[in-house]
């Protein structure tokens, strides 16, 4: 592999003790210089049929499912995108199973990849209301992942208004049209419903082999916090004792974690520092493998805003980043549109100029120290994760940004 994220970072942390400037100045450098889209995200409209609490996008936007962008517009930055060999692309929507464009950002994407990038994946996100309409078309124009959200066994009713029988109707029927798409689910965990996620893992681990979780972050206009560290901890011990339960299942469990959110676990013995392997993709992530069962602890130490991701709003708007789909209006931190300028590589590089909001967090991470020790920020990257949202929060004002920060844990597992 010639370019190690792991390595880069902890260069960068070599040069931590320059004058403040200077050392942003330089981290700022390396990752422009190392810059690379991997991951793309496509809004293909603003319109959805469920209204989560939890859900980043501002409730401000006012909804529609007639696509803004034309669809030549959509066509050309799908090509685009796959032509800069990026790795995977995914189709969001708000809802992207309910939006005009949705075939042909599906059929589009598949045959840029044949064209230039063979290995990249396409995926969709979706709450799979309305994804049975679609499968005879997805039969002939297979994406190669579909991740159903399904937010908890009991409380998915309470979060997802009642459609937890359909979306899992719905999901079997996808896995069972759809022999080439690995089709799994997709779990936002929250405070109010983590031993109901392990109940779901129960209760669907008979037809679903492909978990993911994702901790909520507090988004600005709802009320919902953010998980705390406890919660997280409960929840990996418990994950645990599933993976044990069902060892003799092919099973595999993903768990995204946000900068900071790694320590409490590795101060409790969950996770150990020295496990941090980086696959393909330059995702750094620690794997437990118990039995058949595979637990990935996916580390956004380093996260991929805008130097390895970004999004595309339903109107062509560059976001370096989901997070910034917070802000009321987010063409005020949006860093360029493709009507505008319609080249994906430049909207790329705008993005990571010196007048961006990713060279004012990198600015940030200098002039505002995290708390954690030196070592411990080989780990939060000074909670690099935390600060974008933080950002959005003080902008746009929310009482519910709180994040579970520094914790004084007894065991220290970096001395
Ligand atoms: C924004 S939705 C878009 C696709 C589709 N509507 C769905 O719900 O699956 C994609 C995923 O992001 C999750 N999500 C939304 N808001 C979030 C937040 N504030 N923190 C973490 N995940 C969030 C959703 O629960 C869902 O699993
Ligand atoms: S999380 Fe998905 S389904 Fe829920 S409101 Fe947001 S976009 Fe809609």
């Amino acid at each position: 592999m010639s370019f190690s994220l792991l390595k880069f970072w902890h260069d960068s942390l070599e040069h931590w003790h320059e004058p403040r400037h200077r050392a942003a100045e330089g981290l700022h450098q390396s990752m422009r210089e190392n810059a690379k889209l991997t991951w793309f995200d496509i809004d293909l409209h603003k319109a959805c049929n469920l209204t989560c609490d939890h859900c980043f996008y501002n409730d401000h936007y006012s909804t529609s499912t007639s696509p803004a962008l034309a669809p030549e517009f959509l066509e050309e930055a799908i090509r685009q995108a796959v032509e800069m060999r990026i790795e995977v692309m995914t189709f969001s929507g708000m809802e992207p199973t309910l939006g005009k464009n949705f075939r042909v950002a599906i059929q589009t994407a598949r045959a840029a990849r044949d064209q230039y990038a063979p290995a990249a994946k396409i995926g969709l996100i979706t709450n799979a209301l309305t994804l049975p309409q679609h499968l005879s078309f997805l039969e002939s124009e297979p994406p190669d992942f579909i991740d159903v959200s399904i937010d908890g066994w009991k409380s998915h009713d309470r979060i997802r208004a009642n459609t937890r029988d359909r979306v899992i109707a719905n999901f079997k029927q996808a896995k069972a049209c759809l022999r080439n798409t690995r089709v799994g689910t997709s779990t936002v965990l929250r405070n109010d419903n983590i031993d109901d996620v392990i109940l779901m893992i129960e209760r669907t681990a008979e037809f679903n082999s492909h978990f993911y979780f994702e901790p909520v972050v507090a988004a600005v206009d709802k009320h919902i916090p953010s998980l705390a560290s406890e919660n997280l901890i409960h929840f990996v011990q418990r994950l645990r004792r599933v993976a044990e339960i069902f060892h003799e299942q092919e099973l595999h469990f993903s768990l995204l974690l946000n900068g900071d959110q790694a320590l409490p676990l590795f101060y409790h013995d969950l996770l150990e520092p020295e496990e941090v392997e980086e696959d393909e993709l330059h995702s750094l992530y620690i794997r437990r493998r118990i039995g058949r069962v595979e637990i990935d602890f996916i580390l956004r130490i380093i996260p991929e805003y805008f130097w390895r991701g970004a999004r595309l709003s339903y109107d062509g708007y560059w976001l370096g980043t989901c997070d910034l789909l917070q802000a009321p209006d987010f063409h005020e931190v949006a860093s360029g549109s493709f009507i505008e300028t319609p080249s994906i590589k430049q909207l790329f590089e705008r993005s990571l100029a010196r007048d961006t909001l990713f060279y004012q967090s990198l600015q940030e991470l200098f002039l505002n120290p995290c708390g954690h020790t030196e070592r411990e920020q080989q780990y939060c990257l000074s909670c690099f994760s935390t600060r974008m949202v933080k950002m959005m929060h003080q902008r746009y004002g929310a009482a519910s940004a709180s994040y579970t920060g520094a914790t004084n844990f007894s065991h220290d597992p970096f001395s």
